[in-house]
């Protein structure tokens, strides 16, 4: 019997075991003899309990914030290095590990441990890249996955006028009809019409979640409810997370007539709304796009109300106004 050190017996493993190069979290704390040699074990109660995992544009942080209003639910600790979202589940975070992910939530202090306060987070590139919810289950599979579904169409629209207003060469010289129906192999264009199109193919990604969540542990909110009747929708959310306390958000929430849509009450002067980039204001789109568009996604739409009513799940109201 010989061996090597560790890193020769290393280098010969991923000889013989290349496809194991990629690495798949496991949540150490579950098992004994992991969490006997896992030098970070005050981590092992900060993990998130539920996660908003997108699709972009569909107001998720809108939602994000209407959570962390709320005195049982803890957002995870701001970064600079990340800005607004975590994305852990993304290739180059993965690849940073577990320590890296959990710093984001810091050990709660006892006295709110007893009040079962629960951390969440919202990466909203979540929703449809592949290897996700096989990651995220490996490491959380007990997480309340968080979707939000709005009418695709806009939400294409939606992310083409974000990258207009992030000077995206293609969105800055492209029509939006010409972006979406673009045929040529222009790499801009094919990157930013993909990022208009995909996600909105909401039944594909679906699909992948459903393979490794079970439905109960799956929560479809309805975007454009979220939009008209945000009070409702945190009202039914509660239920859903199984939360005690059921916070009354007609405390909390105003529509601003300034802004055009929900924002935070304040005890003095004005509402807090979302900044800038959030309910941006743009010309409507044209009819030749929507009619596109509508006919591109009509056969996503359908499966996807089938999946739906399958595994008995929220079927949002402008799905089933348009199958
Ligand atoms: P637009 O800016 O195109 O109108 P996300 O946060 O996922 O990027 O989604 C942004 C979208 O959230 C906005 O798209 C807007 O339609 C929607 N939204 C929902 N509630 C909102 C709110 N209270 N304030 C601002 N935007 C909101």
């Amino acid at each position: 019997l010989s061996s090597a050190p560790p890193s020769e017996l290393g280098q010969s493993y991923f000889r013989l075991y290349p496809d194991e190069k990629d690495p798949l979290w496991l949540n150490p704390c579950t098992d004994k003899r992991h969490k006997a040699i896992w030098p970070f074990v005050q981590g092992c109660k900060q993990l998130p309990s539920m996660i908003i995992v997108g699709p972009q544009k569909t107001g998720t942080t809108a939602l994000s914030l209407y959570l962390s209003l709320h005195p049982k639910f803890k957002p995870n600790k701001a970064s600079k290095r990340t800005f607004e979202e975590v994305q852990f589940f993304n290739d180059n975070n993965y690849r940073k590990g577990l320590k890296w992910y959990m710093e984001f939530f810091p050990p709660i202090e006892s006295s709110l441990v007893e009040q079962s306060i629960r951390y969440f987070e919202k990466s909203a590139t979540y929703y449809d890249r592949a290897l996700i919810p096989k990651r995220m289950n490996a490491l959380l599979p007990d997480v309340d996955v968080i979707i939000i579904l709005s009418d695709p169409v806009k939400r294409a629209y939606s992310w083409y006028q974000h990258m207009k207003n992030h000077s995206h060469p293609a969105a800055l010289n492209y029509s939006f009809y010409d972006v979406i129906t673009n045929k040529k192999q222009d790499r801009l264009i094919k990157q930013l019409q993909d990022r208009c199109i995909r996600p909105g193919k909401y039944v594909i990604h679906l699909e992948r979640w459903l393979d490794y969540y079970h439905p109960s542990h799956v929560i479809i909110v309805d975007g454009k409810q979220l939009i008209d009747d945000p009070i409702q929708v945190m009202a039914d959310l509660q239920i859903k997370l199984k939360v005690n306390d059921i916070l009354d958000y007609s405390m909390k929430l105003q529509f601003d007539q300034r802004k055009g849509y929900y924002c935070v009450k304040r005890e003095r002067g004005r509402n807090k709304c979302l900044g800038r980039s959030k309910g941006r204001k743009y010309p409507p789109m044209d009819k030749d796009s929507e009619m596109y568009l509508r006919n591109f996604y009509r056969p996503y739409n359908i499966k996807l109300k089938e999946v739906l009513e399958s595994r008995s799940l929220a079927i949002p109201t402008w799905l089933k106004e348009q199958t």
